[in-house]
């Protein structure tokens, strides 16, 4: 097993809508080795999410997870999920403000608008459909995680780059602030 080059801001495979993963690709050895790969890769570097394009694959897959996340030590667990061809079929008009940051855009973080809750339809590693109603931190990671397979950045849902900061400054001025309190938006 491998641990993946990081795909950086930067490089264009981050900007590409990324191709949907047919049946017959998924239950290929060599898919499911990328998909342990990246389950690597994710907790290598302490990531709660990664999709395909950060590790240089423009294809329809993310594996999230939350344990003990060192870079979000207050999020709640989320088990490990693999996502093939999600789509997002419902998102609610109530949004929240949280902190994001991404593996490939290094030592920044910054408040992000989202839809405080989502339904996510997808097929697992084994190709079977599923389907994940999420809220709060998870409904967060999983828009963050669709995004990238739609050639989209935290950055780009950022109303404003007012709370755009450094990984050192977050800790020292807005930690506090990780889990900020329900905050609707207009
Ligand atoms: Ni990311």
């Amino acid at each position: 097993m491998a641990i993946l080059k990081v795909t950086r801001l930067g490089h264009p495979v981050l900007r590409l809508a990324a191709s949907p993963v047919s049946l017959e690709e998924l239950a290929t050895a060599t898919f499911q080795r990328l998909i342990d790969e990246m389950i690597e890769t994710m907790h290598e570097y302490d990531g709660v999410g990664l999709s395909a394009p950060q590790v240089h694959v423009s294809q329809q897959v993310a594996v999230i997870e939350v344990a003990n996340s060192p870079r979000y030590p207050q999020a709640p667990a989320v088990s490990l999920t693999v996502l093939v061809n999600p789509t997002i079929s419902t998102r609610s008009d109530e949004t929240q403000l949280g902190w994001e940051g991404c593996l490939s855009v290094d030592d920044l973080r910054g408040r992000v608008p989202r839809a405080r809750r989502v339904t996510v339809q997808f097929l697992d590693r084994h190709g079977h459909e599923q389907r994940i109603e999420a809220a709060n931190f998870f409904a967060v990671v999983l828009q963050h995680e669709c995004d990238h397979l739609q050639g989209q950045i935290f950055l780009d849902r950022m109303a404003d780059f007012s709370t755009l900061t450094h990984l050192k400054e977050f800790r020292r001025y807005w930690a506090s602030e990780e889990i900020p309190p329900p905050e609707p938006m207009h």
